[in-house]
């Protein structure tokens, strides 16, 4: 079966867990703050932090930013439930808008209608690492004093009117789970203008442990340190940021590829009635996953004809008001309950052969009987 998604790892991410294991120095170090330094002139981020999921980076930046009990955080219904999830456990409020079925980013307009004085926070996701309309969202919620908290776990590499995603807004998170445009194995990272609140996170990451009282004291007093705030145990380990290391760099060679493999489905899918294709313009996208939009009520079929073909799909994602312990947040979302079906992911990732692309084009293109 041909997976829809899949690492691709090898001798350089031992190699660089290898050093980590000769310094005996597995926990956060040296290898953490190297990573971190990479980021930043690969994003152009004047602050980039790590911690242990992209989970963690949300809920570790929302909490940095003050969201808690009364607070309204709006977000597409159609994402990965972390961020809710993150909402929920600081207290705040979900509130669902609708995503255009043309890109599955954030409906802006919907967004707009639905901001109220509790509104403290917009959390946007760049789908699959197309860029939402920045421009336009920062607009509205700069004199509005909202913040925004871009949801990029989809989007490491992808860029917006020139500028990395991730240099861009108040604060962006990423996640480098296993399928993602690169690994850490497991791992996040939020990367913010503001010096103050990375701060704030470089403190919660470490269960509020202040790095700068602890320095201050440990010429004197070694076992010295002060806890000064609220905090997680979220840091990123030695051995995830080693992998991230080999990872990054060759992040360009995979979203080259990637792109590559999505302009052939493009050209393959192109005018196949029955497929609606998403208004993605590739050029300054690192597309994490490829989905097309099935009509007629077709989408699960054609999952099965793919399978029956040694295709694996999947759908990302059911819409979090759907969900049954998100149902308090449920709220009328016709535009997401429409799209959500017909959605389908079908195999995006780097080691993919040119076989393996063909396999798909030709499974899909059967199905649909071209
Ligand atoms: C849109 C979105 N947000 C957040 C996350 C959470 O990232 P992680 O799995 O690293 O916790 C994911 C993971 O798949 C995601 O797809």
């Amino acid at each position: 079966m041909l997976q829809a998604h899949r690492p691709s790892i090898g001798s350089e991410e031992l190699e660089e867990v290898r050093k980590v294991f000769e310094t005996g120095w597995l926990g956060m170090g040296s290898q953490v703050i190297e990573f971190e330094n990479m980021m930043k002139d690969y994003l152009g981020a004047r602050n980039v932090v790590t911690v242990n999921t992209g989970t963690t980076a949300l809920h570790i930046a929302l909490d940095a930013y003050g969201i808690g009990p009364g607070d309204e955080v709006i977000t597409p219904s159609l994402t990965f439930c972390a961020g809710i999830q993150s909402v929920i456990s600081l207290g705040a409020t979900p509130v669902f808008c609708e995503v255009d079925p043309d890109t599955l980013n954030i409906d802006i307009a919907d967004m707009e209608k639905r901001i109220t004085p509790r509104t403290k926070a917009i959390m946007p996701v760049h789908y699959c690492g197309y860029a939402c309309d920045m421009d336009r969202l920062l607009g509205i919620t700069r004199n509005k004093k909202i913040v925004v908290i871009e949801d990029a776990a989809h989007a490491f590499g992808s860029v917006y009117k020139g500028k990395k995603i991730g240099s861009i807004g108040d604060a962006t998170c990423f996640s480098f789970d296993p399928i993602k445009n690169f690994t850490c194995g497991e791992g996040g990272a939020v990367a913010l203008s503001d010096d103050n609140i990375a701060e704030e996170i470089r403190r919660k990451r470490v269960l509020g442990i202040s790095k700068d009282s602890w320095q201050r004291q440990k010429k004197a007093q070694s076992w010295y340190y002060e806890v000064v705030t609220q905090g997680y145990r979220y840091h990123m380990s030695n051995i995830n940021a080693a992998i991230g290391i080999a990872q990054l760099r060759k992040l360009d060679r995979f979203i080259a590829r990637r792109k590559d493999i999505a302009e052939r489905y493009n050209d393959a899918f192109r005018g196949i009635e029955g497929i609606r294709m998403l208004k993605w313009e590739l050029r300054e996208m690192a597309p994490f996953m490829y989905i097309i939009r099935v009509a007629g009520d077709r989408r699960d079929e054609m999952m099965d004809f793919l399978a029956s073909k040694g295709v694996a799909s999947g759908v990302h994602y059911i819409p979090n008001h759907l969900q049954p312990f998100f149902s308090r947040y449920s709220t009328e979302l016709p535009a997401t309950e429409k799209v959500w079906k017909e959605i389908i992911t079908i195999p995006l990732f780097y080691d993919m052969t040119d076989d393996d692309a063909a396999l798909v084009i030709r499974s899909v293109k059967e199905f649909f009987g071209c």
